[in-house]
């Protein structure tokens, strides 16, 4: 009887074991695996087939910080967590996480062994830098609101002065292009200050139902003159199931507006500009929030590039590697994806090219009002 209820137990434990979403992996005094769960298979990129009974120190040796871990709690018998420090290679893609040891006791009190832990923080990661940005843009904000304000009136006394001066002068007169110089920076000085108005204003996004590949077509069809001037084709792959989804549609124009001419702009010498989108299930957005569905649309573009160095700073307003660039577009950009509760990533490889994948909720009714 007790052989039953030992083993009902047992599975009933390896069935919790086995639905913990943190990676458990237990290790026995002699320092072989004992236990491993599906998710410690996912985060660490091993098989438990291959790893259980074998030697812990043999099987993770390309994670030094593990095994020391691993090491000092078999020693010392305390608990020990590092929260930061530690990334992972699981199939060439680098995967941050926490991991905490706790020594396995025995109701006895004897030490049989180390429990290993392993939290994935990439999605928590993702979710920081979203914030950190943020915070970057709502200082600037107050600033930007003021001094857009201020600017503004005199801006347009000075295009309107330059403008009677135009009107006053002799059509052939070389003065002529002084004023042309004057009448065009200061509108470039305006779209400046319309832009940071834009990134500063407090307006949240307005949701209705949009078509996403309605957005994307109309802004393709506007960008196909300016693509075939540099040679660039424009190639898409839209998976037809995605439903409108609930966003604000003039804001998703802007969004897409901004990447798909920042991807033109990196190709000066012909290229391929490829729009896809796709649904991701059972994406984490966060620990504590429901498992939420997402859409995702990838623009790839086979142009230059960004430095590893240039890649830390775009998205940081007025960084730009352009000739009357504002560096705005893609603070912009962030802006709109995180009010959407969405997440943007930038992967690019310099003269090979550069994809950025725009992740929105597939949210159907939650975000109405
Ligand atoms: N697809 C891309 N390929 C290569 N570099 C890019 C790409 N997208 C952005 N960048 C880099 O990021 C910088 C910032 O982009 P952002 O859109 O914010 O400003 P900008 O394009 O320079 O100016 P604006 O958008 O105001 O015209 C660019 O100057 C460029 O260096
Ligand atoms: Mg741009």
């Amino acid at each position: 009887m007790t052989v039953t209820v030992n083993k009902e137990l047992s599975e009933y434990a390896i069935t919790v074991l086995d639905s913990v979403g943190d990676g458990v992996i237990v290790i026995s005094h002699e320092g072989l695996v004992t236990l491993m769960n599906p998710a410690a298979e996912e985060i660490t990129g091993r098989s438990r087939r291959q790893i259980v009974g074998t030697s812990f120190i043999d099987s993770f040796r390309s994670e030094p910080f593990l095994i020391e871990m691993v090491e000092r709690t078999t020693i010392t018998g305390g608990s020990l967590s590092d929260q930061d420090n530690i990334v992972l290679i699981t199939s060439g893609n680098p995967v941050p996480v926490n991991a905490t040891t706790f020594p396995l006791v025995q109701g006895d009190g004897k030490t049989i062994g180390v429990i290993l832990n392993l939290r994935d923080l990439t999605s928590i990661r993702e979710l920081e830098a979203a914030v950190r940005q943020a915070d970057r843009l709502s200082a600037l904000g107050t600033l930007a609101a003021g001094l857009a304000h201020e600017i503004k009136n005199p801006l347009g006394g000075i295009k309107g002065a330059a403008q009677l001066l135009e009107r006053e002068l002799d059509p052939n007169s070389e003065l002529l292009d002084y004023s042309r110089v004057m009448i065009r920076e200061t509108d470039r000085i305006d779209k400046i200050i319309r832009q940071l108005l834009d990134l500063a204003s407090p307006r949240g996004p307005r949701y209705a139902p949009v078509n996403l590949h309605l957005v994307l077509g109309d802004i393709i069809l506007l960008q196909r003159e300016p693509a075939a001037s540099r040679d660039v084709s424009i190639i898409t792959a839209f998976d037809p199931s995605i439903p409108p989804i609930m966003a604000d549609e003039a804001q998703l124009t802007q969004l897409f507006l901004n990447l798909i001419k920042n991807a033109l702009e990196a190709m000066s010498e012909g290229g391929r500009v490829t729009i896809t989108s796709r649904v991701l299930s059972e994406y984490h957005l966060s620990r504590d929030e429901n498992r939420s569905r997402m859409v995702a649309v990838d623009i790839k573009d086979t142009g230059r590039g960004i430095s590893e160095e240039n890649l830390a700073k775009v998205g940081t307003p007025f960084f730009s590697t352009k000739d009357g660039g504002t560096g705005l577009g893609l603070a912009i950009c962030q802006k709109i994806v995180a009010e959407h509760r969405g997440i943007i990533k930038i992967e690019s490889k310099q003269e090979q090219g550069t994809k950025i994948s725009v992740l929105l909720p597939l949210i159907q009714s939650a975000l109405k009002g």
